[in-house]
């Protein structure tokens, strides 16, 4: 599949996961010839939704480890556009070093190395994370946090927060790719996104949907998930997904050089506020918080994040209320048998 004929190509890596499966889904329907990767191309529990997506336009899947260096090449090559969304998530590893930082990183410049050979991609957007923004001391309220603040690794590493190597993963893996595009002439955009909220066509998911529907689930580990998120982040800042996936295709098609780091939040919430807003939305379940060890939880958000730098630029975001961003989660959640019907 070449560059050629008016028909747009992008790459999008991981294709089988949460945020991929829908970004491969929006990318077929403007119109673009996508070439996705998954680790297993014959793994049919973890593929059928991408074949399905084949219906929509030319969905070519190909096998590529982040592990193997160069395996990238093929799904790379030809492409105007690399979508690099694989990564390991090894929130609860007990060797992060091992099982999150190392892959992350050597994986990040695996693609990124793809990318500078097939030389046709016109913009790498890499997925990143908020959690390399915000991770850091912040006393009192009232902070606005945009695109140069860097999580504070010493920190990070005297504290040890909840999923402390996906923070520092994020970090070195952001710096890693921004210095190599410099150094090779390619052109980079990181959105930085925060907890992502929206039905996909991935039929299992395993962090941000189950973490937003902890309270009407009972699912006690999702639910610690979030309160971490509060506590990390000084409170929970949400975008849906839908605007996650039209930010990256923005920053993919910007004209103008779209370039380093993209904070994505629509909103900053609370567990207390996300619980209440449950309560009156969906009567026909219970709403359990969970306990709130010392008072911990927050009335109010500490912390803001700005997506200005996106804003600026054009970008439109659609969801900006819990009511919008959940809308379609509640019924995903069923589907995928978190919550009953
Ligand atoms: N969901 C959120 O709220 C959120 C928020 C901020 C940032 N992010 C970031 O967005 C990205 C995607 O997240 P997600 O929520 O969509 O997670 P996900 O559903 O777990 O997707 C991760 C994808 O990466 C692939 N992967 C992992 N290790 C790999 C390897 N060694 N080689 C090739 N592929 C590998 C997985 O493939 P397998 O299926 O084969 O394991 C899967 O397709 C991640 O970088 C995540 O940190 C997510």
């Amino acid at each position: 599949m070449a560059a050629t004929g008016g028909v747009r190509t992008a790459c999008v890596t991981g294709g089988n996961g949460y945020i991929a499966s829908a970004l491969v889904k929006m990318l077929l329907q403007r119109g673009y010839a996508v070439k996705t990767t998954v680790r297993n191309p014959d793994d049919r529990q973890k593929n059928s939704h991408l074949m399905e997506l084949q219906a929509l336009g030319p969905l070519q899947i190909l096998s590529a480890d982040l592990d193997d260096e160069g395996s990238f090449d093929d799904a790379v090559a030809g492409c105007d556009y690399a979508f690099l969304v694989a990564a390991p998530v090894n929130l609860t590893s007990e060797d992060p070093e091992r099982d999150q930082i190392e892959p992350s990183v050597r994986g990040t410049l695996n693609v990124m190395r793809s990318c500078a050979k097939a030389g046709t991609v016109r913009r790498v957007v890499l997925t990143s994370a908020a959690s390399s923004v915000c991770i850091r001391p912040l006393e009192g309220d009232g902070h606005e946090l945009d695109e140069e603040s860097w999580s504070d690794l010493d920190w990070v590493a005297a504290e040890k927060p909840p999923s402390w190597g996906y923070v520092v993963s994020k970090v070195l893996s952001e710096k890693v790719a921004l210095r190599f595009a410099q150094e090779h002439g390619l052109s980079l955009a990181i959105a930085c996104p925060v907890l992502t909220v929206g039905a996909s066509p991935a039929p299992k998911v395993y962090t941000s949907v189950p973490a937003s529907l902890s309270m009407l689930s009972g699912d006690e580990a999702a639910l610690a998930m979030l309160k971490g998120i509060e506590k990390s982040f000084g409170g929970v800042p949400v975008v849906d997904l839908d605007d996650l996936c039209r930010a990256e295709v923005f920053l993919a098609e910007a004209e103008a050089a779209a370039s380093g780091r993209y904070i994505c939040s629509s909103f900053v919430t609370t567990v207390v506020e996300i619980a209440r807003f449950l309560a009156d939305k969906y009567p026909q379940y219970t709403v359990n918080i969970g306990q709130d060890s010392g008072g911990e939880l927050l009335e109010k958000p500490r912390v803001k994040l700005s997506s200005a730098k996106l804003v600026k630029q054009g970008f439109e975001f659609r969801y900006k209320t819990l009511d919008a961003v959940y809308q379609d989660v509640v019924e995903y959640g069923k589907a995928l048998g978190i919550l009953p019907y």
